[in-house]
């Protein structure tokens, strides 16, 4: 492993490596008593940058953000743990909507702009008793990256949707005092789902979904309290699902 560089920006404490093979493997395999409430384990170059659903997250070298952010939020309850999430999801769509229209939150967290995919987010908590002890909160955010090589479906970067070079510090320091925002307020779990609710994609009207039995046209209704899609079908029907549980058509 590459030595690292330590440095502030605001509350947060940076850890910056050359390279790591994930941001969320390192973080995660820290000692707890090694990392504190809004450490940053940063890196230019991930080997085996890690997705949702065990896929792989492409970034190229030296382009784009990649970095994990420990979060140790007090008192929430592991039920609530949905809290971080939108925390996390409404701190980089603020970030990416001040450069750009069209910025929505796919749920449960994939940042999109229009029908792109330009940020996704990888969360993993650790419990203690029914509370959250620790959340790794793998952020990815497609930066100056103009060609991209795996088959992600759909992927765009603020480069590719501005025409401009954004510089990767700047950004670190702004994407944090976003986040850092919506952490302040991560103890009113209703106000979040408003905010969350209010720039979802796909927030209004008809669309197909796919659950394990079928396809069908619902409407986003909601979330429920442990931030469930809420679907209703033309006839009022109403489902509720759980990540991996439903995919968009
Ligand atoms: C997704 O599939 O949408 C989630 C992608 C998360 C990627 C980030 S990059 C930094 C952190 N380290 C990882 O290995 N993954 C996350």
């Amino acid at each position: 492993m590459t030595p690292c560089k330590r440095y502030r920006i605001g509350e947060f404490e940076v850890w910056e490596f050359e390279e790591l093979d994930s941001t969320n493997t390192y973080a995660s395999r820290l000692r707890p008593e090694d990392k504190k409430d809004k450490t940053v384990i940063l890196t230019g170059w991930q080997t085996g940058g890690r997705g949702q659903q065990h896929n792989r997250w492409e970034s190229e070298a030296g382009k784009n953000l990649s970095l994990s952010l420990v979060l140790k939020p007090q008192g929430v309850e592991a039920a609530s743990q949905f809290a971080v999430s939108m925390v996390i999801a409404l701190g980089c769509r603020d970030f990416i909507a001040r450069r750009t229209d069209g910025c929505s939150i796919k749920w449960p967290n994939d940042i999109y702009v229009g029908e792109q995919k330009i940020a996704g987010i990888l969360i993993e908590h650790t419990l203690s008793g029914n509370r959250i002890a620790e959340s790794v909160c793998g952020i990815g955010i497609n930066i100056n990256q103009r060609r991209f090589l795996s088959d992600a479906p759909n992927p765009v970067s603020l480069a590719q949707l501005t025409g401009g070079e954004t510089d990767l510090q700047a950004a670190l320091a702004e994407l944090l005092e976003c986040i850092t925002v919506r952490y302040a307020g991560i103890g009113d779990y209703r106000e979040l789902e408003q905010e969350f609710k209010a720039v979802m994609y796909r927030r209004m009207g008809w669309y197909r979904w796919r659950d394990a039995a079928r396809i069908f046209d619902a409407e986003i209704a909601g979330l429920d309290e442990f931030g469930r899609l809420r679907l209703r079908e033309p006839g009022g029907k109403t489902g509720v699902y759980g990540f991996k549980e439903i995919a968009y058509c």
